[in-house]
C-alpha cells in the first residue's frame, strides 16, 4: 500500500458526538488508499465527483481505492452549484442504490463544496446513514465546507434549506489540487478565509491583509498554513456548538446578504458562493456601523480591489437587476431569520462578531442600494 509520506500536520475535530481527523498534505491523492483504509470497511467504495474534477483527479483517487481490493464505483455530476438540486440529489441516490450498497459502503466526496454538500446529504439519508469521507479540492471547501458536518441542497425557497448535520469520517486535503483551481474560484474561497479573521481573529485578519496576495499567487507553504489555521478556527467553533445553537452562527458572517444575492442570481446563475459571501462581509461591516468605522470598511474594500474580489453587485458576473427590495425580501427566507424578523451577523469590532436579531429592513434595503 502506498504511504502518504508527504502528509503534513493533521487536526482532530472532537464534538460531543463525533471525532474525525482532518489530514493536510501535498500530493496525497495518489496515496489516499492508506488514508481511506480505516473507513473502507465494506467491499464497495463509491466516489462522487463532478465532471471538471473527474478530468483532473479521479484517476489517482480511483486507482488508490482499487488498491484496497474494493469494488470502486463512480458517480459524476455536472460541475457547479446547480448540482445541489433535488433532481440531482435523487439521481445520485438512485445511482448509488443501483450498486446495492450496504451500511459499510464508503462514499468519497471528491471535489468542491457542491460535491461535498451533496455527497454528505446523500450519505446521511441512504440506508439511514453511510460512512463518507471528504476530499475537498477547492480553497472554499478546504477552509470551510468540508469541515463541520453540514450537508445540504438548495431549493426554490432558498439556499441550503434542505440538509442535515452529518459529519464525515475524515477529511483528506491535498493542497496541490489548488494549483489547478481557476483564479476566480480561488478568490471566492479567499472570501471565506477573510471571513474567519473578521469574525474572530483581528491578528489573523491583519496577517491576511499582508500575506493574502502571496497566498493567492501560489505560495504553497503559506496556503497550507492559512488553510490549517482556518480549519482550526472552525474546529474550535464546531466543537463548542456542533448544531448551531449559538456560536456557530457567527460563521454565517456575510451569508444573509450573500444568500440573498445568490437567490436573485439563481443558483448556478453566474455568482459564486464565495463571491457573494465576500460582498456580504463588506455589507455586514457597513451594517455594523458605528462599531466598525467607514475607514475600516474602506480598508477591506481596498484589499478586495487589490486581489480582485467584487466590491459591489455590478462587479459580479451575473446578468441580474439587483432590486434592493427583492434582495431584502430574500433575507427573510434565510435560515437565521426568526419570528418573522431579520437576523444578521454583525461586528462589534474587527475580529469580534455577534448575532443581531430584529435588524431594521429599511437599513438592510439601504445597504443593498448602496452596494448596487
Ligand atoms: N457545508 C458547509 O458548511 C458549507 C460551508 C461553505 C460553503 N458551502 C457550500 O459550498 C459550495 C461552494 O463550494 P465551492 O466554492 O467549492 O464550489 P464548487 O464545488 O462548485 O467548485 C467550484 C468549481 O471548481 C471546480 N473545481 C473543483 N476543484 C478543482 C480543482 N482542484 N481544479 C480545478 N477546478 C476545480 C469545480 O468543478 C467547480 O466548477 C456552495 O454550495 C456552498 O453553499 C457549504
Amino acid at each position: 500500500m502506498a504511504s502518504p509520506d508527504n502528509l503534513t500536520k493533521s487536526l482532530m475535530i472532537q464534538t460531543a458526538t463525533h471525532a474525525y481527523p482532518i489530514l493536510f498534505g501535498e500530493g496525497t491523492l495518489g496515496a489516499v488508499d492508506a488514508l481511506l483504509a480505516p473507513y473502507a470497511k465494506g467491499h464497495q467504495i463509491v466516489i462522487i465527483t463532478d465532471d471538471t474534477v473527474a478530468g483532473r483527479y479521479l484517476a489517482p483517487v480511483q486507482t488508490a481505492c482499487e488498491r484496497l481490493d474494493k469494488i470502486v464505483h463512480v458517480v459524476c455530476v455536472a460541475a457547479g452549484e446547480a448540482s445541489k438540486s433535488f433532481t440531482i440529489f435523487q439521481r445520485v441516490c438512485e445511482e448509488v442504490l443501483a450498486f446495492q450498497p450496504d451500511r459499510k459502503t464508503l462514499l468519497v466526496a471528491l471535489g468542491g463544496g457542491v460535491v461535498g454538500d451533496l455527497t454528505g446529504f446523500v450519505a446521511s439519508v441512504l440506508l439511514r446513514g453511510l460512512p463518507f469521507v471528504q476530499i475537498p479540492t477547492t480553497l472554499l471547501s478546504q477552509v470551510d465546507s468540508s469541515v463541520g458536518g453540514k450537508t445540504a441542497i438548495n431549493c426554490a425557497a432558498g439556499k441550503n434549506l434542505i440538509g442535515s448535520f452529518y459529519p464525515p469520517k475524515a477529511v483528506v486535503m491535498d493542497i496541490a489540487t489548488l494549483d489547478s483551481l481557476p483564479q476566480r474560484e480561488l478568490l471566492a474561497g479567499y472570501g471565506e478565509v477573510l471571513k474567519y479573521g473578521l469574525l474572530g481573529d483581528a491578528a489573523f485578519f491583519e496577517r491576511l491583509l499582508r500575506e493574502g496576495e502571496a497566498m493567492l499567487a501560489g505560495d504553497r507553504a503559506l496556503r497550507c498554513d492559512i488553510i490549517r489555521y482556518c480549519c482550526a478556527m472552525k474546529a474550535a467553533i464546531v466543537e463548542e456548538d456542533e448544531k448551531e445553537q449559538g456560536k456557530r452562527a457567527l460563521l454565517n458572517l456575510g451569508h444573509t446578504f450573500g444568500h440573498a444575492i445568490e437567490k436573485l442570481a439563481g443558483y448556478g446563475g453566474g455568482v459564486l458562493h464565495g463571491e457573494a459571501v465576500a460582498l456580504g462581509c463588506l455589507m455586514a461591516m457597513t451594517l455594523s456601523a458605528p462599531d466598525v468605522t467607514e475607514e475600516e470598511v474602506d480598508g477591506l474594500r481596498a484589499h478586495y480591489r487589490a486581489v480582485g474580489l467584487p466590491c459591489r453587485m455590478s462587479d459580479l458576473q451575473a446578468d441580474v437587476v439587483w432590486d434592493a427590495g427583492a434582495l431584502t425580501h430574500a433575507c427573510y427566507g434565510d435560515k437565521k431569520a426568526s419570528d418573522g424578523g431579520l437576523t444578521f451577523v454583525i461586528l462589534r469590532a474587527i475580529g469580534d462578531a455577534t448575532v443581531q436579531k430584529g435588524v431594521d429592513a429599511a437599513r438592510v434595503q439601504q445597504i443593498f442600494e448602496q452596494y448596487q
